[in-house]
């Protein structure tokens, strides 16, 4: 059976990508269309560059502007994405102010919580039968579309959206499930009412239900813990294959590493670090609390002892860049810092490196420890969320092992693992062993897709068997000229008349400016 499902996101790969939420909604619907289900996907304008071929409008709350614009296209092999522009969307960084030291922007609720009106909006003009929300910028449209077609992934609870009560009455009928702790919490709204939440591993479903790691939404959490479940993300194979990959100076395979030794030796050039016989580390992080970084620069002075050389590349907090900085131009032969994420760079630190240091606080999923396997490099991570799904210890596993695990995130514990692993990988025999394991893991999407195809076809079938589908008016409208009438099957219907948003205006008032789509 097919179904027809619309993936809202706020970050889309190639279109624009923060951290690992744009590559897995990337991956997701890349996989999704390959496994024969019919994919939407709507982010926000921020504005995104791709090629549109029809504009047209939706309509939100007047709060939200009265009507959102819409570009629609086709991107190679996901399927149409609908890129919304609702008022203040439109930023240089999707979320944070980089005059303000890289805070949120002030009025990121208003405008998130407007681009979750508009994906609601959009579910029901292209009369999708899932809508399928990830994280908090999309949580608010379960205001507005029937929940028991609706599902959550939720990458990352550290960020919930949370603002003052005084929202409250903007989400109509459902506000009352937008309330908690005292504020305005479309996350807290979107795990009570969502027919399913996934977290991005099964390892993170359990830690959410759990005070260290629910973030405050813990007992929302267990009280769902039928619905609740974790599907750990997949890599992208036509990123992540390092027999093909075109950001790399060599390809290798398992059975032929010559070319990863290149990418090792590109690496330390690019970097000005000197040829070494002592494994090379990398991250690729974002510059956050959670990734643990500031652990690690706490371990730099003992990297020449090790031994070990270290090459950090991401972007994010300024102050933590600034400190990683200092702590590196203290540690010259052994520490260089490159910030400013670049993708073509960071292959090279993923696939030229000897070891992968992911020592996150908590990690819901993470994809570099799976992007380091894949390309043989060793993953040393801590024991929590998708890292301790993805990564088996080698010294407690002989002969299982893919990494090595620390016990907490902690600088004793990192540099016990740090240790472990450099005396691992001097071994060829054990690094050959390892990096084998890891090499042949299949880390794709095909397995992870497949579930999440399957809770869609549920979700479809449920509401087939429960509700009847609302009948539409048909209407006559404009066809833009030289597209599919595929782009066009949201302008011949009208909106489901007890399930457009609150304050919207009346189907009368926004049938003409959807009609007006024209070939961009
Ligand atoms: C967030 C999480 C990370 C996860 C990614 C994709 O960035 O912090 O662990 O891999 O989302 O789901």
């Amino acid at each position: 059976m097919s179904v027809h499902v619309l993936i809202a996101a706020a970050e889309l790969d190639p279109l624009v990508k923060v951290g690992g939420l744009g590559e897995a909604t990337a991956g997701l619907a890349r996989c999704l269309d390959l496994l024969g289900a019919r994919v939407d996907v709507v982010i926000p304008d921020y504005p995104v560059e791709f090629s549109h071929h029809l504009e047209w409008t939706v309509p939100v709350p007047e709060w939200a502007g009265g009507q959102a614009q819409v570009r629609s296209g086709y991107l190679d092999d996901i399927g149409e994405i609908h890129a919304v522009s609702v008022p203040g969307i439109q930023r240089p960084h999707p979320y944070n102010d980089p005059a303000n030291g890289h805070d949120g922007w002030l009025d990121n609720d208003r405008r998130f919580y407007a681009f979750g009106a508009a994906v609601a909006a959009v579910a029901h003009e292209l009369e999708v039968e899932v809508l399928h929300l990830n994280d908090w910028h999309t949580a608010s449209a379960v205001a507005w579309f029937p929940p028991e077609r609706t599902m959550l992934s939720i990458h990352n609870l550290a960020h919930q959206g949370d603002a003052d009560l005084g929202w409250l009455p903007a989400f109509g009928d459902r506000a009352r499930a937008f309330e908690h702790l005292g504020r305005c919490n479309p996350l807290a709204a979107a795990i009570r009412l969502c027919r399913r939440v996934v977290t991005v591993s099964p390892g993170y479903a359990r830690e959410v239900m759990t005070p260290a790691f629910g973030c405050g939404l813990e007992g929302e959490l267990a009280a769902r813990a039928d619905p609740l479940v974790g599907i750990r993300n997949g890599l992208d194979q036509q990123l992540w294959n390092p027999a093909e990959d075109r950001y790399l100076p060599a390809n290798f395979s398992f059975g032929d590493l010559q070319g990863k030794a290149v990418c090792r030796k590109e690496l330390l050039h690019r970097t000005g670090l000197e040829e070494t016989p002592a494994p090379v580390v990398g991250m690729v992080t974002r510059f956050v609390d959670q990734k643990g970084i500031d652990l690690v620069l706490e371990l730099v002075s003992f990297l020449s002892t090790v031994p070990a050389v270290l090459v950090v590349h991401g972007t994010g907090d300024r102050a933590l860049i600034n400190a990683a900085r200092r702590v590196a131009s203290m540690s010259p032969a052994h520490m260089r810092v490159a910030d400013g994420y670049r993708e073509d760079f960071a292959h090279l630190v993923v696939a030229g490196s000897d070891l992968m240091f992911v020592p996150s606080r908590f990690e819901p999923c993470g994809l570099t420890q799976m992007q380091a396997m894949t390309c043989g490099t060793i993953p040393v991570v801590t024991e929590v969320g998708g890292l301790a799904d993805t990564v088996i210890d080698t010294d407690r596993h002989p002969g299982r092992g893919t990494g090595f695990v620390a016990s907490t995130p902690s600088v004793p514990a990192l540099l016990d693992a740090l240790h472990r692993a450099c005396r691992g990988w001097r071994n060829r025999r054990r690094r050959n062993a390892v990096q084998r394991r890891g090499m042949t893991t299949d880390w794709t999407w095909h397995k992870p897709g497949q579930q999440y195809l399957e809770i869609y076809r549920d979700l479809a079938a449920l509401t087939a068997r429960s509700t009847p589908r609302p009948q539409r008016p048909s209407q006559s409208s404009q066809r833009a000229v030289d597209v599919e009438p595929r782009h066009l099957v949201h302008l011949e219907s009208g909106p489901v008349p007890n399930e457009s948003p609150p304050a919207a205006r009346r189907a009368d008032d926004v049938r003409p400016a959807v009609a007006q789509a024209r070939s961009a």
